[in-house]
C-alpha cells in the first residue's frame, strides 16, 4: 500500500512553494501555518511571512506585534507568539541553525510531535511518521478503525500504525504523500474511492462505510460569549488596548470591551464602568456578527459612542482611527472597521 501511495503521489502530488526547499526554517514556517488553514490560504500567508521574515535570525529579531501583524486573520495567535520564542531560541542556543534531529526539536515551544516530525523527516528524512487529519482520515478508513481520533487512546492508535507503516528511507517523501493522499482523494466528502489506486485493499470501501470515518467524539458544552465593543471616539481619534488574555486573541489590538452572559441592555451599557469614565455625548448600536471559533461561540456587538474629551486610560491608547490597521487585530474587528467604512 505504501508503494502505491508515493507512485500516487508522484505523478498528483500538488505544486507547493514549500515543496522546493528543505530549509527548515521554511518548512517550520509551512507546517505551522497549515495546521490552521487551508492550502489556499496557507500559500499566500507563507509567501507574506517569509517575504518580512526570511530567516530565523530576522524573525529572531522582530517585534511580537509585527509577527501578530502578518499573522492576523490566521487565528490561533499564541502560535505566532510561540514561534517568536522559539526563533529566539534558536538564534541565541543553536547559533541561529535549526536543530537537526526530531528529538531536539520538538523540546522547541510550539513544536509538538507533528510539527517535529514533518520537519525531521522532510529535511533530514528522519524516520518519524506524521499524522494529521488526512492522515486519520485514510488510516480509519483503510483499516476500518473507528475509535474517535480526538481522544488519547485514538491518538496513540493512529501514531502506531503510521509508525509501522513509514518506510525506512524517502521519509519525507512517504509523509507528505499520505498527507496529499488524504487531501486530494481520500477527501472528507465525495472521496474519489472509484478511481482509488488501493481500494481493493480498503476496508471501509469493502464494508460500504467510507462515510462513516473516521469517529469524533462530541465536544462537549460549546460556550457562547457575548462581547460589547466600544467604539469610544471623538472627531478622528478613537480608544484601542491590547488584549492580554489566555483565551482568545492573546496580545492582538481591540476596541474597549465588556464582556456579559447575555445580551448587554442600552441601560447596562450607560451605566457600565468603562462608559462613565467619559463625559458621552451619543451612544448608538450600530451592529452585531456571530463569530465562531473551535470550541466558542461569540456574539459580538459594536457600539458607536461619541465623547468630547478623549483620553485613554492606563491600559489604553488613543489613536487616530486611521491608523487602526497599523495594529494587529482580530478578525471581527477588522471586519468592523471595514463595514463602517472607518477604513478603506
Ligand atoms: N498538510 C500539512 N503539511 C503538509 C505537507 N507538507 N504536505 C501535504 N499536506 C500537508
Amino acid at each position: 500500500m505504501t508503494n502505491l501511495i508515493i507512485k500516487w503521489y508522484r505523478s498528483n502530488k500538488r505544486d507547493l512553494p514549500w515543496r522546493k526547499t528543505k530549509n527548515p526554517y521554511c518548512i517550520w514556517v509551512s507546517e505551522i501555518i497549515l495546521q490552521q488553514t487551508q492550502i489556499k490560504t496557507g500559500i499566500k500567508y507563507y509567501k507574506k511571512f517569509l517575504k518580512k521574515f526570511p530567516n530565523i535570525s530576522s524573525l529572531a529579531n522582530s517585534k511580537e506585534e509585527d509577527v501578530l501583524k502578518i499573522w492576523q486573520g490566521l487565528g490561533y495567535y499564541n502560535r505566532a507568539i510561540n514561534m517568536l520564542y522559539t526563533a529566539k531560541t534558536i538564534a541565541q542556543n543553536y547559533n541561529n541553525n535549526f536543530p537537526l534531529c526530531y528529538d531536539e526539536l520538538i523540546k522547541l515551544k510550539g513544536i509538538g510531535e507533528y510539527t517535529a516530525a514533518a520537519i525531521s523527516s522532510i529535511c533530514y528524512d528522519e524516520k518519524k511518521a506524521v499524522v494529521d487529519g488526512n492522515v486519520y482520515r485514510f488510516l480509519s478508513r483503510y483499516y476500518n478503525i473507528d475509535t474517535p481520533i480526538n481522544t488519547s487512546l485514538g491518538k496513540r492508535q493512529f501514531q502506531n500504525i503510521a509508525d509501522k507503516l513509514i518506510p525506512k528511507t524517502g521519509c519525507g517523501e512517504y509523509n507528505q504523500a499520505i498527507m496529499d493522499f488524504g487531501s486530494l482523494n481520500c477527501k472528507k466528502n465525495n472521496p474519489t474511492c472509484i478511481t482509488c489506486p488501493i481500494k481493493r485493499t480498503c476496508k471501509a470501501f469493502k464494508l460500504g462505510n467510507v462515510q462513516q470515518l473516521p469517529v469524533k467524539k462530541p465536544k462537549k458544552n460549546i460556550k457562547t460569549r457575548y462581547l460589547n465593543y466600544l467604539f469610544i471616539n471623538q472627531k478622528k481619534q478613537c480608544i484601542i488596548q491590547q488584549r492580554n488574555s489566555k483565551d482568545i486573541w492573546n496580545k492582538l489590538y481591540e476596541l474597549p470591551l465588556i464582556e456579559t452572559d447575555c445580551k448587554i441592555t442600552f441601560n447596562q451599557l450607560k451605566s457600565h464602568i468603562i462608559t462613565k469614565q467619559f463625559k458621552i455625548l451619543n451612544i448608538n448600536f450600530q451592529c452585531q456578527f456571530n463569530h465562531i471559533l473551535s470550541h466558542q461561540r461569540l456574539i459580538i456587538s459594536f457600539w458607536d459612542i461619541k465623547i468630547n474629551n478623549i483620553n485613554a486610560k492606563k491600559n489604553s491608547k488613543k489613536i487616530l482611527i486611521k491608523d487602526i490597521n497599523k495594529y494587529p487585530l482580530p478578525k471581527p474587528i477588522e471586519k468592523y472597521f471595514h463595514k463602517e467604512h472607518l477604513i478603506i
